[in-house]
């Protein structure tokens, strides 16, 4: 069956709408995964997902779509109010907390909750959200890849996409030697921060790879891309993949990739979890010192 691209986005509307899939079962992480969900894992004190969706509200996204799955259910907690938590700071006077779990979800903001029935990836995520998105843009974050920039980084992609009014995959250079780790964006050779998209590999040997610009883990999509998806056969492991919905939207829509200024960590896997901690708490003016410390202490003894 070939794609009739029916639902094309309403390019004149701005990016109103962000999609969460965090239904993944987030094997790499396990045992800390069984009970827990990926994307509650904390770097310094703040969850994966608190950081993604403060990433979309800085961007003037108001209306946030988790695409949940089994165990997802401390994920609707986080964003919800705790009444009784909220009651006992109050009572002990301890403001500054109130206030903090307070702005987790501020009052202009709404979280909408759907179901992913089983993890048939993160296409089929991504898909869940349709009747939620209808014919408008929308933005896609991956919440386990944590990304830190002066300008947030969807801030800087939703900038972008009211220059070009078509999808945007953010995309950073790397190691030519790592391109089978990730999705690579051919752009014949472009070097421009915005660049049109002419194919899209998964995960190429570096022999083969056409360029060493990965796709990270933000987008902005055209609603095209639902019927994209939707037509596309089911891929390795059972799955449906984004990237191929997103390659097959190639045939009939401009698709561009976007160099974000920033940096993003890997937080699906341990060193880039590591990695996260470590170089967020250096930036916490209230923990830099006493870890400074310890860091320096720890590199000297194992010098
Ligand atoms: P990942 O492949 O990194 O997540 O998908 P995973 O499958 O949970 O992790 P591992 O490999 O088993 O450790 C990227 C994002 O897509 C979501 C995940 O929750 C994660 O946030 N996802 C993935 C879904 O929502 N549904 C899926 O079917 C697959």
């Amino acid at each position: 069956m070939t794609s009739t691209h029916a639902n094309v986005s309403n390019a004149a509307l701005p990016v109103r709408k962000a999609v969460f899939p965090v239904g993944g079962m987030g094997t790499r992480f396990l045992p800390a995964t069984k009970a827990i969900p990926k994307e509650m894992l904390p770097i310094v004190d703040k969850p994966l997902i608190q950081y993604a969706v403060e990433e979309a509200y800085a961007a003037g996204i108001r209306e946030m779509i988790f695409v949940t799955g089994r165990h997802k259910r401390a994920i609707e907690d986080h964003f919800d109010t705790a009444f009784e938590l909220e009651h006992a700071l109050e009572t002990a006077q301890k403001h500054e907390l109130l206030a903090l779990v307070q702005n987790i979800k501020p009052d202009d903001m709404q979280c909408v909750y759907i179901r992913q029935p089983r993890p048939l990836g993160l296409g089929h995520a991504v898909l869940c959200a349709e009747s939620l998105i209808g014919n408008e843009p929308f933005a896609v974050l991956l919440a386990d890849d944590l990304m830190v920039g002066d300008t947030p980084i969807l801030a800087q992609m939703v900038q972008a996409y009211a220059q070009v009014r078509a999808s945007i995959l953010a995309v950073q250079e790397v190691p030519h030697a790592q391109t089978k780790r990730y999705g690579i964006a051919d752009v014949a050779g472009n070097t421009e921060q915005l660049a049109k998209v002419v194919g899209l590999v998964e995960k190429p040997e570096p022999a083969d790879a056409p360029s060493n610009l990965a796709v990270a883990g933000r987008y902005v999509l055209d609603s095209a891309v639902f019927d994209a998806i939707r037509n596309q056969p089911v891929g390795a492991g059972g799955e449906l993949q984004l990237t191929d919905g997103i390659a097959a939207l190639l045939a009939t829509q401009s698709v561009y990739t976007y160099r974000y200024e920033g940096r993003r960590y890997d937080c699906g896997n341990q060193a880039g979890f590591l990695a996260a901690t470590v170089d967020l708490a250096l930036s916490r003016m209230d923990i830099a010192q006493d870890f400074k410390a310890h860091l320096r202490a720890v590199v000297q003894a194992n010098a």
